[in-house]
């Protein structure tokens, strides 16, 4: 008997899950993708990071990449050389904002030594991208640090964090006359599950426990430079980019596959949230993190569908499709309903949302025409229904070095040839393009 209600209540509750969460398929070929309205006042932009493109650095990346015998980051993309080359691309592009990082190991080689020429030559990056009428928008912690830092434990311990502050405040004396957006941290959760719990991002570590501290403790530090940076400018928009995972069930009637991507969904997702809307994370109280927001950068790529095997590392994760949806060459599918569920989730952040991050990993550019209009159809339906979404910036300008694999990954609407750094224009650039000219009022 007890056994029976037992099971009723689980199905009931099954049943409850499968209509609150639900998981849209669309028929793609049903639509026309071209039907899109964007408000003038909408800004098109691209996405990079510091050390994805600039080569010459000496970081936790570096020094993470030779240890473990892993593609060297080496000159990426040269683009600190090559730059204002670089800009002409995107203005090239009808480009209203363009997403950049800092890279603290730049201006702070060794604790305590300070550069000026480096911070310097991001003033003149700044400056030239007002000149060409683009909107400098700068992340200050997009994955990299100084080694020294690292050393120190970097972000798994509290007392490294006025380190952080420090910075964050230099950069921010120094640009935000001219910068007004600022994202404090790209992907805290990425950066804190892949180094600490998978193990594949520096410093190669795998403890619950410590990926747990490290969430705190990036909370804590966005807070307070979120404070600071405030109380200094009161004109600066700051936010953070948070990549937003959808997790669905394997089997949508099966109790565990639900309760295993439920819980995935509290520690990548909700936790945020509870951190901004409540100033609590994990159970702990996060000084200053409450309404530390003024906009939420949201990086959407994919839905990871999710069974009793939650894998430990990610050359362990065997990226399951439902049977319909096209494999990117990351492995992972093409989800572009999942972008509106993504808007959704963003949108309980009760502030405005900036699109800092969507792109797709397509060396052959065959895919990526038809993941950029069905994500831009997707965005253009959300903002009609009155979600306030300000600004979508496409992952990547062009190719670069992806991370823990290396530069096999190819996410850029510009192709790099990376033995004699020429880019060319994708012809996903070229409808990028002309879809923002036919969208920007002249
Ligand atoms: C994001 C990250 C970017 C880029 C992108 C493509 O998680 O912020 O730096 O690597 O993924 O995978």
């Amino acid at each position: 008997m007890l056994l029976l209600v037992g099971s009723l209540l689980l199905f009931t509750f099954v049943v409850y899950l499968r209509r609150t969460h639900p998981e849209p398929h669309m028929d793609w070929g049903d639509l026309d993708l071209t039907s899109i309205v964007i408000p003038d006042e909408f800004h098109w932009g691209v996405a990079t990071a510091a050390h994805q493109i600039e080569g010459g650095l000496r970081n936790n990346w570096t020094v993470f990449e030779s240890s473990n015998e892993m593609e060297q980051s080496g000159q990426a993309c040269d683009h600190w050389n090559l730059w204002k080359q670089d800009f002409q691309l995107i203005s090239d592009l009808g480009l209203s904002t363009y997403r950049f990082s800092i890279e603290w190991s730049r201006l702070e080689p060794e604790q305590g030594v300070w550069e000026e020429g480096p911070l310097q030559e991001y003033s003149r990056m700044v400056d030239d991208l007002l000149s060409k009428g683009i909107r400098p928008m700068i992340t200050l912690h997009h994955f990299s640090h100084p080694a020294w830092w690292e050393e120190k434990g970097g972000f798994s311990k509290a007392e490294n964090i006025p380190e952080f502050v420090n910075y964050c405040e230099k950069v921010h004396n120094a640009l935000s006359d001219r910068v007004s957006i600022w994202c404090t941290i790209n992907e805290p959760v990425v950066f804190s599950s892949m180094g600490y719990a998978l193990g594949q991002f520096p410093p190669g570590k795998r403890s619950i426990r410590l990926c747990i501290s490290v969430m705190k403790n990036m909370m804590r530090a966005h807070a307070r430079v979120y404070n600071l940076l405030k109380s200094k400018n009161p004109n600066s928009s700051i936010g953070m980019a948070k990549n937003v995972t959808l997790f669905d069930p394997t089997n949508r009637w099966s109790p565990i596959d639900w309760a295993a991507s439920r819980l995935l969904d509290w520690i990548w997702n909700g936790a945020w949230k509870r951190a901004i809307l409540k100033g609590r994370m994990f159970g702990s109280r996060i000084e200053g993190a409450r309404s530390s927001l003024d906009f939420i950068g949201l990086n959407y790529y994919t839905h990871f569908i999710t069974g009793l095997f939650v894998p430990t590392a990610t050359k362990d994760l065997d990226f399951q499709r439902r049977e319909h949806e096209i494999e990117t060459d990351f492995g992972y599918p093409m989800y572009a309903e999942g972008f509106r569920r993504a808007i959704e989730y963003a949108s309980g952040f009760g502030v405005p949302i900036e699109v800092t991050e969507n792109g797709v990993a397509d060396a052959s550019d065959s895919l990526r025409p038809e993941h950029l209009m069905r994500h831009i159809w997707i965005l253009s339906e959300a903002i009609k229904d009155g979600y306030d979404v300000k600004s979508f910036h496409y992952w990547s300008l062009m190719d670069n070095f992806e991370w823990a694999e290396g530069y096999s990954m190819r996410f850029g609407l510009y192709e790099v040839n990376y033995g004699n750094q020429t880019r060319s224009l994708r012809q996903s650039g070229e409808i990028y393009r002309d879809l923002i000219e036919s969208q920007v009022k002249r």
